[in-house]
């Protein structure tokens, strides 16, 4: 049998926890193997195409586990009811290779870009940001909000999206957590939304190189948060943002980031600074207060395994639905599957010729 975790069971293990801890946890755990980089078994994501989406396989390994998310990217899903990003993904021992869990990712996607951007602005945001702009108010954008407000101390969010329902979403979902002393506030643009932002969040999806944040929406010291830019020509940040000289971009895995991040638009050797290098202390996230910092999210492997680990750890910790499957044989004889096809009488208590 092998554990599993659906919607009804993340569900249940978030209430328990509590969201912001929830997030607080897995933050821990993603930063507790980013600092063993050099342990993964890594490889940019495989990616498969369509004129309106993508469906990517994200694997990776220490060596004693082994983990794969399924995640597709359709960004015209929302204007026929259907999300942009849904997700699952399996656990698997590397010893015997079985399966140790099957687990929903929609929402842990959600819970772990969240956690790993606040890790990632804990780092290179100016100490003291308080404001954040929030720039795509759709499935993720209450996440971030959440992550940046308990991580980050962010009491001031500034909210715009072209559509204004999700605006209006956002806002009452906020309303609902009453996250202490968090102000909302709806602006008329994206330019309104970041004027006098310590931090701007952009997780917009469009299936082009969108320009959301202009050169002169930029002021000196801000952090960017880019997440919605993890495409081949999917990207959110105009290209002269990236060549400011006081410019510090971040990214998960150089290797992927050059194909998906808003890096594919610059030359191959333009500089990049990996994550784990800026969490292992080797690489300063920001050196001056007027230092523009990039955090050129697309979302890495790395963080789905330390996810499904947690997610395992905690449906064994927290009572409740406690779901298995019978997605694997169990056999008497391993070397006779071919028993599950015959009727119970007409199994062999025994190998033919070896005695009982
Ligand atoms: N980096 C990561 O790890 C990671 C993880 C999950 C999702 N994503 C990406 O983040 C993006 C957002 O995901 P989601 O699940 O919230 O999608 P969503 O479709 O639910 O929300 C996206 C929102 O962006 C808005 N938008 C589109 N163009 C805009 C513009 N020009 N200005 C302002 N708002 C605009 C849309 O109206 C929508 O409300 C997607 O592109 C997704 O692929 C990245």
């Amino acid at each position: 049998m092998v554990d599993f975790i659906g919607i009804e069971r993340i569900q249940e293990l978030v209430a328990r926890r509590g969201a912001a801890r929830f997030i607080e946890e897995l933050a821990g755990e993603i930063e507790a193997d980013f600092l063993r980089w050099s342990v993964f078994d890594k490889s940019p994501r495989h990616a498969t195409h369509s004129p309106v989406g993508v469906i990517e396989l994200m694997p990776a390994s220490d060596g004693r586990l082994y983990a794969f998310k399924y995640v597709n990217g359709h960004p015209q899903n929302t204007a026929v009811g259907l999300l942009t990003v849904t997700a699952f993904g399996v656990l698997a021992d590397v010893q015997t290779g079985y399966p140790l869990l099957l687990a929903e990712l929609t929402l842990t996607t959600a819970l772990r870009t969240a956690a790993t951007s606040a890790l990632a602005a804990r780092r290179m945001a100016r100490v003291g940001s308080r404001v954040m702009a929030l720039v795509g108010n759709g499935a993720q954008s209450e996440f971030q909000t959440l992550a940046f407000h308990h991580l980050l101390g962010i009491r001031e969010v500034r909210l715009y999206d072209t559509d204004a329902g999700a605006t209006a979403k956002l806002e009452h979902n906020l309303a609902r957590l009453r996250l202490p002393d968090l102000q909302v506030v709806r602006c008329g643009s994206t330019a309104a939304a970041v004027q006098g932002a310590d931090i701007v969040t952009t997780a917009t999806a469009d299936k082009r190189n969108a320009t959301i944040l202009t050169p002169e929406m930029i002021t000196p010291g801000v952090h960017l948060n880019a997440v919605g830019g993890d495409c081949p020509g999917k990207t959110e940040l105009h290209p002269d943002i990236l060549l400011r000289p006081d410019a510090r971009v971040v990214v998960e895995y150089e290797p992927q980031s050059r194909i998906e991040g808003e890096i594919q638009q610059m030359n191959a050797d333009f500089p990049v600074t990996e994550l784990a290098q800026v969490l292992a202390g080797q690489v300063p996230g920001r050196v001056s207060d007027r230092d523009v910092t990039i955090f050129d999210s697309v979302g890495f492997a790395l963080e789905d395994f330390s996810s499904l680990r947690y997610l395992l750890r905690i449906h064994h910790e927290e009572r409740g639905t406690q779901q298995q499957i019978d997605l694997l044989p169990d056999l008497d004889d391993p070397k006779d599957l071919f028993a599950l096809l015959l009727p119970e009488t007409e199994k062999l208590s025994s190998r033919p010729g070896v005695p009982a």
